[in-house]
């Protein structure tokens, strides 16, 4: 009996050495974590609980019958982040490059399996030199494995990627299909086709960071959600999103203790519009003032900048936070901001996450660029994830709110339960400038009647009453009373039930 435990121990010691001890110290060279290390600092101590320690890969070409790693390059099983359970897996690159085998794959695919199954996020960690070279088409089927498995599990379970080291060719894929993905800055990168291929191809010179590095893919692409300056970092910030989000689609998102009145008043508030309708202020002031504990969790902070996506909490319970910048762009829509706050609410509505939207939006951006890139399509998204959402909405104007924008921003047409606006509150087709030039396009040369038409135009839209009077506005509110009124009003919504009629699924505008 002692023998065999022996046996398991030395086992034990030989998996957990991964591809040895030189290949450790490289990947500490290199700045990067091991994945075992990856592992404890992303769960609660002593809560993981691995699967498949002793699988090995079945390949016999190129010599791979000598050398059969445990694990076979990924590291998976389920542990808890305080208290509550995950799924994980984690590439080993020190066992060939952390590259996918059959067998690697089939590890992955139990793990995403089980959480499905048993309702909790999975949380991949990726380090790998993509499909094992020497398995070809067993390998490239692995990936099809776990894709299939990305797609079964979307709006079942989170899933969250993390990209520490290589990331590339077909295997961005599985990350592309997770809800969210995290790069390290410096050591990881993500690309379809690597910078040699590029040059081959295209001619165009490029390094593996310019080309799909942390900063590319959260700066110009959007493909990353938020960059982090090492494992460490990265990992405690996966932990703090996890803490936001329900384990699955039936679940609510957990309640956590809260120690700030829930209806603090922030007089500040009352002075944060400038005199000047274009003058910006900074919307996530207003975000944090809300917010408990001025706690706010951004999705995508460097994308997009015209619009702010992210997670608060009110009483201790997650909210999805949607607003216009107007620091950036005037707060306008266009097709990256669109994008990315449309994706940004269906997630929301998928796990059952309430939207709070705050709107400051003089419209879409004009321009052909906008148009040629299809902005028509790509303002349809928010439209219709807003339009199809049925979370609790609670939306509050706090300045512009012009034209198709405003439909657009959760506006009480598309099924808002609260529609609120502060008394700066300017909602009407367009600004009044642009209003008088088309309406009294007579009067153009005329630069005082048409700063009386102006001015006649301001005192009759630029204000949140003609909406208010039509019931559009539920409530026209003081903006120091803010965090108390949304607050009640997602309180009050609690128990909302409301059903789409029954479809196969939408047609989404992609
Ligand atoms: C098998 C691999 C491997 C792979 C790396 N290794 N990638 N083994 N299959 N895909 C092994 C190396 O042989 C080496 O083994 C060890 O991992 C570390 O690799 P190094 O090259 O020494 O590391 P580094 O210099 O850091 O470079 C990392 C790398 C490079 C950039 C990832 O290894 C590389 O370019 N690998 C090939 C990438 C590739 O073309 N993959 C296929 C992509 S196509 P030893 O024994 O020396 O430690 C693809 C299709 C997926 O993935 C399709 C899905 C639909």
């Amino acid at each position: 009996m002692k023998d065999i435990i022996k046996e398991l121990h030395d086992r034990r010691d030989d998996a957990r050495l991964g591809g040895g001890q030189r290949r450790i110290d490289s990947q500490h060279a290199k700045g990067k974590l091991t994945a075992r290390e990856r592992i404890e600092l992303l769960l609660d101590e002593d809560s993981f609980e691995e699967f498949d320690m002793f699988k090995t890969h079945r390949c016999t070409d190129f010599g791979m019958e000598a050398s059969k790693p445990y694990g076979d390059g990924v590291i998976t099983g389920w542990g808890t982040i305080n208290g509550r359970m995950v799924y994980v897996f984690s590439q080993d690159f020190t066992v060939f490059g952390g590259s996918l085998s059959e067998t690697h794959a089939e590890k992955i695919c139990k793990i995403m399996d089980m959480a499905v199954q048993n309702g909790a996020p999975v949380i991949g960690l990726n380090d790998s030199g993509g499909a094992r070279i020497q398995e070809g088409v067993a390998s490239l089927a692995g990936y099809a494995e776990v894709f299939q498995r990305n797609i079964m599990a979307s709006g079942v379970v989170p899933q969250i990627s993390v990209i520490m080291g290589p990331c590339a060719g077909g295997a961005v894929y599985s990350p592309a299909m997770t809800d969210f993905i995290f790069m390290v800055k410096d050591t990881s990168y993500m690309f379809v086709t690597g910078p040699d291929v590029v040059k081959t191809v295209t001619n165009e010179v490029v390094t593996a960071e310019e080309l799909g590095g942390a900063s590319t893919h959260t700066k110009k692409s959007s493909v990353a959600d938020g960059a982090f300056e090492n494992d460490v970092e990265a990992l405690s910030e996966v932990r703090r999103l996890v803490d936001f989000l329900p384990l699955n689609n039936r679940e609510k998102a957990p309640v956590r203790p809260f120690f700030d009145e829930p209806g603090r008043i922030e007089a500040s508030l009352d002075t944060i519009i400038p005199d000047n309708a274009n003058t910006p202020y900074d919307m996530k002031e207003v975000i944090h003032k809300i917010a408990d504990e001025g706690d706010f969790y951004e999705i995508q902070e460097d994308h997009a900048k015209n619009i702010i996506t992210g997670f608060i909490r009110l009483e201790g319970q997650t909210v999805g936070v949607v607003a216009n910048q107007p620091m950036v762009l005037a707060g306008c829509l266009d097709i990256d901001s669109s994008k990315k706050a449309a994706r940004f609410v269906r997630f929301c509505d998928a796990f059952e996450i309430p939207v709070l939207t705050l709107v400051d939006v003089p419209g879409f951006l004009p321009g052909t660029s906008q148009e040629y890139g299809g902005v028509i399509k790509h303002g349809a998204k928010l439209l219709f994830a807003y339009g199809e959402a049925t979370v609790p909405k609670v939306t509050v104007i706090t300045r512009k709110a012009y034209g198709g924008a405003y439909d657009v921003m959760a506006s009480k047409h598309l099924r808002g339960d609260f529609n609120y606006a502060w008394p700066t509150a300017e909602i009407a087709v367009m600004g009044a400038k642009g209003a008088t030039e088309i309406i009294h396009r007579a009067d153009l040369g005329d630069a005082e009647k048409i700063a009386a038409h102006t001015q006649n135009y301001e005192d009759r839209f630029a204000n949140p009453f003609v909406a208010a009077e039509r019931g559009f506005i539920d409530e026209v509110i003081q903006p120091r009373s803010t965090r108390k009124r949304v607050a009640r009003a997602f309180a009050s919504l609690r128990n909302k039930k409301l059903e789409n009629p029954w479809k196969k699924h939408d047609n989404i505008p992609l």
